[in-house]
């Protein structure tokens, strides 16, 4: 059995593959130092499993926490895997295609193409998971995720979002009445707590959304696969398809997104 950990900025994530008849195994855990977060995980991984230390492999480590490990955890065989190269393989592996570019939606957002066995690092941007939880914290005073998305769930984005149709007649070309010409750029004084949520999710989802078509269309692929965190939530999903409908480009959520790391790690 191999072991990959993925030791993220905000969560540490474990998979276990080749573990016989269970498939792959998965467990996550919060990472406060890095050594805590990947042997706390591990650990839990093992003991939640009925697993055995003797039947592991190797470990492979990846995630900005994985240059904090030192040496081979638990005296057995650990390498560190780039990033990267663990997000595309995993992502690859989880989408069960060969040419895909791939968004990871973590604390901030990673870019990746994957073309056969190539795997090579685009880019990406600041905004991620992280802005909507800075944000909400500032801004409405809430730390807890599952509460920002049950207000953001109850908002009108109408009124924070300057839209195409506030400013234009109709359509402006492509783009329907209902986008957002500004993000936060309306803001009216009337605006509640929940359309502040819903706008926080609006631009955090909207600029990772076109940030991956155009690097979708600069590469001539039309699949985006969403992984990371980011990837299973319902309102950022939305986002990301009424983007899919007017750049005719596909969002793919697989199960499992949030592991992708953690996954393609082991299999590297
Ligand atoms: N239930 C949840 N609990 C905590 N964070 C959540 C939850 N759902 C979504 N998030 C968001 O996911 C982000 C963390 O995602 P993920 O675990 O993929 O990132 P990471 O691997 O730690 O970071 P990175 O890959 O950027 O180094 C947090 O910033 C948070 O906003
Ligand atoms: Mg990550």
């Amino acid at each position: 059995m191999v072991i990959g950990i993925d030791i993220g900025s905000t969560t540490t994530k474990v998979a276990a593959v080749n573990s016989g008849k269970k498939g792959i195994i998965m467990v996550r855990t919060k990472a406060f130092d890095a050594i805590t977060s990947a042997t706390g995980a591990f650990g839990k991984l093992l003991v939640e499993n009925n697993l055995n230390l003797a039947n592991i492999e190797k470990i492979n480590i990846t995630g900005v926490g994985a240059s904090r490990i030192p040496g081979n955890l638990f005296g057995i065989a650990t390498t560190r895997i780039d990033e990267m190269v663990a997000i595309g393989t995993g992502g690859k592996y989880l989408a069960k295609k060969d040419r895909i570019i791939i968004s990871n939606i973590g604390t901030g957002t990673a870019i990746i193409q994957v073309d056969g066995s190539a795997i090579t690092h685009l880019g990406g941007t600041g905004v991620g998971g992280g802005t909507i939880t800075g944000l909400a914290r500032q801004l409405l005073n809430i730390s807890d995720f599952d509460t920002i998305m049950n207000y953001a769930a109850k908002g009108n984005i109408n009124n924070i979002d300057l839209q195409i149709g506030d400013i234009a007649e109709g359509n402006i070309g492509f783009l329907n009445r209902e986008y957002t010409a500004s993000n936060f750029g309306k803001m009216l004084d009337t605006a509640t707590r929940e359309d502040i949520a819903a706008g926080i999710l609006n631009l955090t989802y909207q600029v990772i959304g076109m940030v991956s078509v155009f690097a979708a269309r600069s590469k001539n692929n039309d699949t985006v696969v969403v992984t990371g965190n980011g990837s299973n939530n319902i309102l950022g999903q939305k986002i990301l398809a009424s983007i899919s409908s007017m750049y005719n480009i596909q969002f793919e959520f697989p199960a499992n997104a949030e592991f992708a790391t953690a996954i393609g790690a082991a299999q590297s």
